[in-house]
């Protein structure tokens, strides 16, 4: 993927994940999002070095409805080769439909809980409040996580 694929999105620099933040925003194109309007898409990356993608499914009824990160956790666990290889890195982007301008979106309490519960080390990137980058373990972002 590059310019010549029309990609619009222009993602944070200086974090060393470009290519997770590039996945997530052709992922979030995909998004069905007919309620919101907001385009979101997922990148995760496993210790193996393989990477899965998710977007946002929305529905008529709204609680129906998947987030992009839980899709991407789904996704991984599908594809991955090797069994015990972790979520490592989770990238998260989105835009509203119509242009593809960089907007906040902090991860949910509900994919919170599913990032640790495969690895609360887990690096989480995103834009939150003012559009500035953040970058948090998934343990830190929810810390006192419930557990069985
Ligand atoms: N959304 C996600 O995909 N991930 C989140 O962590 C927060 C919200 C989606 C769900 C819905 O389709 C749209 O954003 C607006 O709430």
């Amino acid at each position: 993927m590059d310019a010549a694929d029309g990609l619009a999105y222009r993602a944070p620099t200086g974090t060393g994940v470009d290519g997770l933040f590039r996945e997530a925003a052709v992922a979030a194109r995909q998004a069905y999002c007919p309620y919101s309007g907001v385009h979101v898409g997922a990148a995760v990356q496993l210790q193996g070095g393989q990477v899965f993608a998710g977007c946002n499914v929305e529905n008529s009824s709204y609680p129906v409805g998947t987030c992009a990160e839980r899709d991407a956790i789904a996704a991984a666990m599908l594809g991955r080769d090797v069994p015990d290889n972790a979520l490592v890195t989770l990238v998260l982007v989105a835009y509203r439909k119509g242009g593809e301008e960089p907007i906040e979106c902090s991860p949910c309490g509900a994919c919170r809980q599913a990032i640790v519960e495969q690895n609360p080390h887990a690096v989480i990137h995103f834009l939150g409040r003012d559009l500035v980058l953040r970058s948090n373990t998934a343990s830190e972002l929810l810390p006192e996580s419930f557990h069985l």
